[in-house]
């Protein structure tokens, strides 16, 4: 068994950012469990499935291939055999993987791929059960999260940046509606771990942040 950092929380939280950071400083592998559902949804997207077609959905799950391999220590995710890393971020994608990640039978694909690499090495894995339904045995867990305004900022920036036009109030209301779908769903719904530790990083630097965790994990 590998040592086992689960953190968990909601959308624009900045757990990639923040896993990424304390991964490179520990030695750890990275695990985007986000993106793997997101490789499904390109998968649903690719068919013209709509996220409401249930029983397409799960039979589509039959013919998907998901699999994560690292190159220079960055997790590339394919689909059947392709390379979609570069398309996952898209918010069509996003929503798409929000809605379908409620279908027991999409959550039950991924899930052996998630332990097994668990299993077999040192990792941070980000998603929004990991801590309660993946890896309940985690040696830390972590739940982290910021005020809607702040992950809105944040997306907002983000997007700026990559010279994207976006409006905020729109972002944030996308980002309440994630967060409600997220939390609110039958199925491993998002909530922090009994035993996971709280980080609110609203007034947190990123780097007080990843100290923050670090101090969490062996040394
Ligand atoms: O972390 P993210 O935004 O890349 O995740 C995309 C969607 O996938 C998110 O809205 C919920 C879902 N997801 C999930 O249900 N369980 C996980 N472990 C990771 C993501």
């Amino acid at each position: 068994m590998g040592y086992n950092v689960a953190i968990d929380g909601p959308a624009g939280a900045g757990k990639s950012t923040i896993a990424k950071l304390v991964a490179k400083e520990k030695g750890y592998i990275y695990v985007d469990t986000g993106a793997m559902y997101r490789a499904l949804a390109i998968h649903f997207l690719k068919k013209n499935i709509s996220a409401e077609n249930v029983e397409q959905i799960v039979l589509a799950c039959a013919d998907a291939d998901v699999t994560i391999a690292y190159e220079d220590g960055v997790q590339q995710v394919y689909l059947n055999g392709e390379n979609v890393t570069g398309r996952l971020r898209g918010e069509e994608v996003g929503n798409m993987a929000s809605r379908t990640s409620s279908i027991p039978q999409v959550r039950e694909k991924l899930l052996e791929l998630q332990r097994g690499l668990a299993r077999e090495q040192d990792v941070i894995m980000d998603g929004r059960d990991i801590g309660t339904n993946i890896l309940p045995d985690a040696d830390v867990k972590i739940y982290l999260t910021a005020s809607v305004d702040t992950r809105a900022k944040r997306r907002f920036d983000e997007l700026k940046e990559k010279g994207q036009d976006c409006d905020f109030e729109a972002i944030k209301e996308d980002i309440k509606e994630r967060d409600a779908r997220d939390m609110n769903r039958e199925i491993a719904p998002l909530k922090k771990a009994e035993d996971a530790i709280l980080v609110d990083s609203s007034e947190m630097t990123i780097d007080q942040v990843v100290e923050t965790i670090c101090g969490y994990c062996r040394a």
